[in-house]
């Protein structure tokens, strides 16, 4: 082969090297870009929640009257049941499993919460009915102000089982 015929089959191959390393380059500087937006999409603070709007905050539930003795409401902005009792009392159920944390729902033809994950059932004070909850429902701290029901979704309160003080009543 002659001096010149090497140089002319030299000349495509650069040209194709020089377009693969371009394509390589396109193609780092956006997996680079995406690393980047991952990491400050990661470190960015969260927007904090309006208030009055969710967990975290005083949640007017509603007048007394509003919830007959026996029944269950439940707010899932607050992520809480209210639950008021046959005695007239009320309790803030939250609805987070004390097993592993699953959303416990309440099945109103059972009269009980039950939950999904591993079977745990507990009672309309939250107290547990059959295991592998090692625990009564997690509580909201309730208070009633001129006739009206507030929640405390900012103070959650964790307890072994029910006991009547537990509950808020009208005075
Ligand atoms: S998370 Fe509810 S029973 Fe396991």
């Amino acid at each position: 082969m002659t001096e010149r015929n090497k140089k002319m089959n030299q000349e495509p191959e650069k040209t194709r090297r020089a377009f693969l390393n371009k394509i390589w380059g396109a193609l780092g500087l956006v997996v680079l870009g995406e690393i980047i937006w991952l990491v400050v999409s990661f470190l960015r603070p969260r927007k904090p929640r309006a208030k009055g709007d969710g967990l975290g905050t005083v949640i007017t539930a509603g007048s007394v009257e509003a919830f007959a003795p026996g029944t269950v409401t439940a707010f899932p902005r607050g992520q809480f049941y209210l639950a008021r009792l046959e005695d007239g009392g009320f309790l803030a159920i939250s609805r987070k499993c004390t097993h592993l944390g699953c959303t416990v729902p309440w099945v109103e033809e059972d009269k009980r919460f039950a939950c999904p994950c591993h079977g745990s059932t507990f009672d309309i004070t939250g107290n547990v009915r059959h295991a592998p909850a090692p625990r009564a429902l997690d509580l909201f701290p309730v208070t009633i102000e001129n006739n009206v029901v507030k929640v405390n979704t900012g103070k959650r309160i964790k307890r072994s089982e029910f006991r009547p003080s537990q509950a808020a009543y009208t005075k």
